[in-house]
């Protein structure tokens, strides 16, 4: 029997405006094993553009931290006693476990459900931290935790341009931003891409298909791509970021903010 928490429809409503029956864990757990290898590397992205309260994203953190703990593990089977002081773990865990919240992606047309993933994601990496590491994790972690479910958990609609949507307000897939987060030591590299832009077979980039260019927010039209051409003469169309972050410490990323770019 499905336990509340796992409640597949939450109103007979939602279902027909919205087609909004939840998955539950038993299949979300069947489907993601069909891509097991991504969803332990800890890098790997994953973008669920119709994400719910986020069943499947909150499965795929799970196991990238387990990754992450399981390489936590093995390292303290090699440290002296005198080294496994509390504490410890916290300089390898955290830049880590932000980089596997930083490659989970999501969009729904629903508020609450947005509010709901990024809670539960929310809920979840603090309670590993506390699991894991030993104690809570310091405000500036949470905050930088936070930022990034903000950039990454969107509200919008991920079928529609904004000259479709259906419900007033809500982000067209045209408008739609996301950011791709990097790592170099405890810094962290961020740029911006539109969603319209980026490939969704895992690629890099688009090849022999000239893109759909669309005005953003009234602005002036800025190439979204760079054409490369590959040495079978073929264009690849490769997003160009619309904005770029210098690099920044992982515990300043909130601080700093909107307010950080070149
Ligand atoms: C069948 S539910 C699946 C939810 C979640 N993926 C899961 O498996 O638990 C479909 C979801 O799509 C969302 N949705 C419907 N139309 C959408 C659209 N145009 N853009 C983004 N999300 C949409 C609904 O709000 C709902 O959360």
């Amino acid at each position: 029997m499905l336990q509340d928490k796992e409640k597949q429809v939450i109103s007979k409503k939602r279902v027909v405006d919205h087609g909004e029956v939840l998955t539950a864990r038993r299949e979300v757990d069947a489907m993601l094993d069909l891509v097991k290898q991504e969803t332990e590397r800890i890098e790997s992205r994953f973008l669920e553009p119709a994400c719910g309260t986020g069943n499947f994203l909150i499965v795929i953190l799970e196991r990238k931290l387990t990754v992450i703990e399981r390489k936590l593990a093995q390292t303290e089977k090699k440290l002296k006693k005198s080294e496994k002081r509390i504490g410890w773990k916290a300089p390898f865990y955290e830049p880590d476990s932000l980089i596997a919240l930083s490659s989970i992606y999501g969009i729904d047309i629903l508020q609450d459900s947005i509010d709901a993933a990024k809670s539960s994601l929310l809920t979840y990496y603090i309670a590993s931290y506390q699991r894991i590491v030993g104690y809570e994790p310091k405000e500036e972690l949470i905050n930088t935790a936070k930022y990034i479910l903000d950039k990454n958990i969107l509200l919008g609609d991920a079928i529609n341009t904004q000259d479709k949507v259906t419900i007033p307000g809500i982000l067209g897939l045209d408008q739609i931003i996301f950011t791709e987060w990097g790592r170099i030591g405890n810094d962290f590299k961020r740029r911006e891409f539109r969603f319209d832009a980026m490939p969704l077979d895992g690629t890099e980039a688009q090849i022999d298909k000239q893109p759909k260019q669309m005005d953003l927010f009234g602005e002036p039209k800025k190439p979204t791509h760079r054409v490369l051409r590959n040495d079978s003469g073929k264009d690849i169309f490769k997003p160009m970021p619309v904005k770029e972050y210098p690099l920044t410490h992982y515990l300043k990323i909130a601080v700093k903010g909107e307010n950080n770019y070149a």
